[in-house]
């Protein structure tokens, strides 16, 4: 039986399904590039930096670009994706997210975010989920992006809880690296296939209860 006392929450794709708008914005800058942008090229940027996936696009289209024309790019990207998430609803947070944060914190367990997203602010506020967090720690406070473990660490240090205490819920592979490297448990979102290395995978926060965290 495992002592939890914090649960680390990463955003897209576990809170909230925002990949989709992700994909119209990089599809759109990639057609006025002049080349296409598929929906499997989009599956391989979840959990990856804004400034990285524009990397790996131009990569993958064999475009090269200055420093400066890049930062141009992904501003140019970021505008239409704030646009979009601009006009979020609560409607929009995947089923049993909301709930099950709340379940943790009726538990009396600490909650936090922990996201490569610079725009998480402006989601939550907009999904009316901002005052269910503790702590914030997302693209804006950290210097190295997942696998790395500094966002979870982060996290688990503006709970002051030991990482050991804190499970951490995540639907990229690098992300469940990231929790793994910072000593955590790990609760994958998503297919098991793919989230193998986590403590258990579910299909969504739906299915979760906070009673199966501590058999983690
Ligand atoms: C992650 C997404 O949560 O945030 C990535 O899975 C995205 O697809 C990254 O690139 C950065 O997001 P933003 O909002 O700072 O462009
Ligand atoms: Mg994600």
């Amino acid at each position: 039986m495992s002592d939890i006392k914090a649960c680390l929450f990463d955003l897209d794709g576990v809170i909230v399904d925002t990949a989709v708008y992700h994909y119209r914005a990089w599809k759109r800058l990639a057609n006025e590039l002049g080349f296409d942008f598929t929906e499997e090229e989009n599956e391989k940027l979840k959990g990856v930096s804004r400034v990285r996936s524009l990397e790996l696009i131009l990569e993958w289209a064999g475009i090269t670009k200055t420093e400066e024309e890049r930062a141009e790019l992904a501003a140019r990207k970021n505008s239409w994706y704030v646009d979009m998430i601009s006009s979020m609803q609560p409607e929009e947070v995947l089923p049993g997210a909301r709930e099950f944060l709340e379940e943790v914190r009726a538990a009396g367990m600490k909650t936090a975010l922990g996201s490569a997203s610079k725009n998480s602010g402006l989601i939550l506020e907009r999904t009316g989920l901002l005052s269910l967090f503790d702590a914030i720690v997302d693209g804006n406070s950290v210097t190295a992006s997942k696998p790395d473990p500094q966002v979870f660490l982060k996290g688990a240090e503006a709970l002051n809880t030991a990482p050991h205490q804190c499970v951490v819920f995540e639907d990229a592979v690098a992300g469940i690296e990231a929790a793994k490297a910072g000593g955590m448990k790990v609760v994958g979102v998503g297919s098991p296939e793919i989230l193998h290395d986590a403590d258990l995978v579910v299909k969504g926060l739906y299915e979760l209860s906070t009673d199966l965290l501590y058999h983690l």
